[in-house]
């Protein structure tokens, strides 16, 4: 039997670093020195990342990158991005760069609106549940006041409150439904917080006016599903000025669109192709401190709204202009959280010039569609593996530990040759 180590999170950080090393480690003085490595060295700085999470050893570095030239409603943005793929950053800052020359990316924000629920069963007479929901529904939204009133008072706060009746699901199932409006704020506390206010009053005045029936509130939470919180991107071309990666304007457009076509009609192209996407969405998402997992959990169930999964982005070409477009939900926020608590998150803002929310979800659309274009651009030109592999050589050649001179070699020698592991370690074994 294994031994469960108990208290784990009393230990301070050394003494956490020397269990796990020791415990599950072959090299624990190596494995100790790498993490320890891996510390920032402003010790204040480090105070703050360790407060990000719990059981913290040390940090995880990944690439923060830059698209420049992207292009949005007429002004130019520098996007930063994190993300840990190759070739990611050099395709949108090549697909932005492509679309700034042809007046960059048109966006607009369809929607802010997100969503929570209580979620409860209710046991009697319906009727009766109804009714009481309705007599209460100021002293309800009253309740959750201390919360709401400085939402309210920045143009937000609640937009719907309701009761819905779930019983044909499941036996006594009923929602208390909000829609908030969280104005900069990705919202989830203000949901969350607002919810529970709310349902800890329903079961006072419940309990308090007597009535009929049992109430059993089983949780309160906000939903990552914010189909209300959209933002449309697009751009256009006339198809003659589309020639791309040596390919004529017409032939490429209409390459162009039947892939997004076989996207839009095959699940398995449209999750590769959604995948595609994802890869710039969520770099923006996590250079700015936001949540990309409730951006991912989104965007792929919205991309199967209508009963099916398919493309989020479509093309097509109409009397001779090729348009290439989005709808995204994308529930960022550039206030609260880690936006401002995170360094790098902050100077991710500073350097688009602290945009809102909404600013955000515009560039981040931007970023996602460029990212899509430059994919599928490559796919229906040189193929992938071309951009792919030039930068595969370079993470190969780096992880052999080779030198400038037989990097410059090994990259002349590939140019039209197939990378691989062993053939790289081989090139370099001759060229010691
Ligand atoms: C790789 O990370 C993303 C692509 O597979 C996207 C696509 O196929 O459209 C290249």
């Amino acid at each position: 039997m294994q031994n469960i180590i108990k208290g784990f999170s009393r230990l301070d950080k050394e003494e956490k670093i020397d269990r796990i090393t020791s415990m599950f480690t072959a090299d624990a003085a190596k494995s100790t020195a790498l993490l320890n490595s891996y510390i920032h060295h402003d010790a204040a700085v480090q105070k703050v990342h360790d407060g990000f999470a719990e059981n913290t050893l040390s940090n995880y570095f990944l690439p923060y990158g830059i698209a420049p030239n992207v292009m949005v409603n007429g002004r130019l943005y520098a996007v930063p991005m994190v993300i840990e793929e190759s070739s990611v950053v050099a395709a949108a800052s090549k697909a932005a760069a492509f679309w700034a020359e042809r007046g960059g990316f048109k966006a607009r924000v369809d929607g802010m609106e997100k969503k929570g629920q209580i979620h409860l069963y209710y046991r009697g007479d319906k009727s009766v549940f109804v009714e009481f929901f309705e007599s209460n529904r100021e002293a309800l939204l009253n309740a959750a006041r201390p919360i709401t009133e400085k939402m309210t008072a920045r143009g937000g706060g609640i937009s719907s409150f309701m009761l819905k009746d779930l019983t044909h699901v499941e036996d006594d199932y009923f929602q208390v439904d909000i829609s908030a409006i969280t104005m900069d704020s990705m919202g989830a506390n203000f949901i969350n917080s607002t919810l529970e206010c709310i349902a800890g009053e329903m079961k006072r005045l419940f309990k308090e006016q007597e009535v009929s029936g049992e109430l059993e509130v089983i949780m309160c939470i906000l939903s990552n599903y914010t189909p209300a919180c959209v933002a449309h991107v697009e751009v256009e071309a006339r198809v003659e000025d589309m020639a791309y990666a040596g390919m004529d304007g017409k032939t490429f457009a209409e390459r162009f669109v039947r892939a997004v076509k076989m996207a839009e009609l095959c699940v398995e192209r449209a999750v590769t192709h959604n995948k595609g996407i994802m890869n710039g969405v969520d770099a923006v998402v996590l250079a700015t401190g936001n949540d990309f997992r409730a951006v991912e959990a989104c965007a792929h169930a919205y991309a199967a709204r209508e009963g099916r999964y398919s493309s989020l982005s479509h093309a097509y070409i109409k009397e001779g202009v090729f348009c290439f477009w989005m709808d995204i939900p994308l529930a960022l926020g550039t206030v609260g959280g880690l936006t401002r608590l995170h360094p790098l998150a902050g100077l991710s803002m500073d350097i688009m010039g602290h945009p809102s929310a909404s600013e955000l979800m515009m560039i981040t659309a931007a970023v996602g569609l460029a990212q899509n274009f430059g994919a599928v651009s490559s796919l229906v030109t040189s193929g992938i593996q071309r951009g792919h592999m030039k930068m595969h050589l370079n993470n190969i050649l780096l992880s052999l530990g080779a030198n400038d001179d037989q990097i410059t070699a090994a990259k002349e020698f590939f140019k039209d040759r197939t990378v691989s592991h062993s053939a790289v370690a081989e090139f370099l074994e001759r060229n010691k």
